[in-house]
């Protein structure tokens, strides 16, 4: 696809969409489907080779049917009503307004959001994103194939203060807080408390307690949100921005 001309018209659909996703999100309260979409568009990127990322192509069925992926094509679906009303904003950049519009609407920081990315067509090889079952060393391998640090790793973990895991999508069951719905450091209260009734932590959850560097900031952000906010705003950009040069 050629360059995307941010004008004023361009700017005028960003500005649509940003509307009509806050009022999808808090009709359908779909603001952690919505996270994790942006994420798992993004978090494919391979910063050697440049390939995958924030480009919209986990809109292609091959790549939303990837196991990663699964439950998403609601989120897909949710985000082609907004498209449908803001033809001319690309499906990169909606993707991520939409995560930055759920961490906004349900009482997260806000997230500077630049228009511009390009669609892709090409879906990256399945496998991409992190495993849930595995442990420090893996998911230290797969963010810094981003290009993201173990900072970057706990303040975007903290992104499981919203939403759930669902049996029939990813084999886990249960919330991460006792407010899913609500952004906030409680994330990372509940991982230094350890297991709770009803509350869900998964094997990479755990794992941030297991590396020293991971630990300190688990340790942080649950002492301080305004820290875990500050920081959760620079990782999310960062992500958002993987391989994308605004123009
Ligand atoms: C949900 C894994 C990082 C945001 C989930 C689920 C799994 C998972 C297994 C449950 C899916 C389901 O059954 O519906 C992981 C792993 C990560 C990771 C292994 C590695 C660190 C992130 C990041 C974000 C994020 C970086 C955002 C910044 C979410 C959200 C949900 C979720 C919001 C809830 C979705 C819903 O309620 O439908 N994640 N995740 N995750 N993830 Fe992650």
């Amino acid at each position: 696809m050629a360059k995307v001309i941010v004008d004023s018209e361009y700017l005028k659909d960003v500005e649509k969409a940003r509307r009509e996703l806050r009022a999808l999100i808090s009709i359908k309260n779909c603001a952690p489907i919505m996270l994790r979409l942006a994420w798992h568009d993004a978090g494919t990127y391979d910063v050697n080779t440049k390939t995958g990322g924030p480009n919209g192509s986990i809109r292609n069925e091959e790549e939303y049917a990837h196991g990663a992926n699964s439950g998403l094509k609601i989120a897909l679906d949710f985000c082609e009503q907004v498209k449908s009303k803001c033809p001319k904003i690309t499906y990169a950049d909606l993707y991520q307004l939409a995560g930055v519009v759920a961490v906004e609407v349900t009482g997260g920081p806000a997230i500077n959001f630049v228009p511009g990315r390009k669609d892709s067509k090409i879906s990256p090889k399945e496998g991409r994103l992190p495993d849930a079952k595995k442990g420090v060393p893996h998911l230290k391998e797969v963010f810094y194939r981003m290009g993201l640090s173990d900072k970057d790793i706990v303040a975007l973990s903290g992104g499981h203060t919203l939403g759930r895991a669902h049996p029939e999508r990813s084999g886990f069951d249960g919330p991460w807080t006792a407010e899913p719905l609500k952004f906030d450091n409680s994330y990372f209260v509940e991982l230094l408390k350890g297991e709770s009734e009803g509350l869900l932590k998964l094997p990479t959850d755990v794992a941030l307690l297991d590396d020293p560097e991971f630990r300190r900031y688990v340790e942080l952000y649950a002492k301080d949100e305004e820290a875990f906010f500050k920081d959760y705003a620079e990782s999310h950009k960062k992500l958002s921005e993987l391989g994308f040069t605004p123009t």
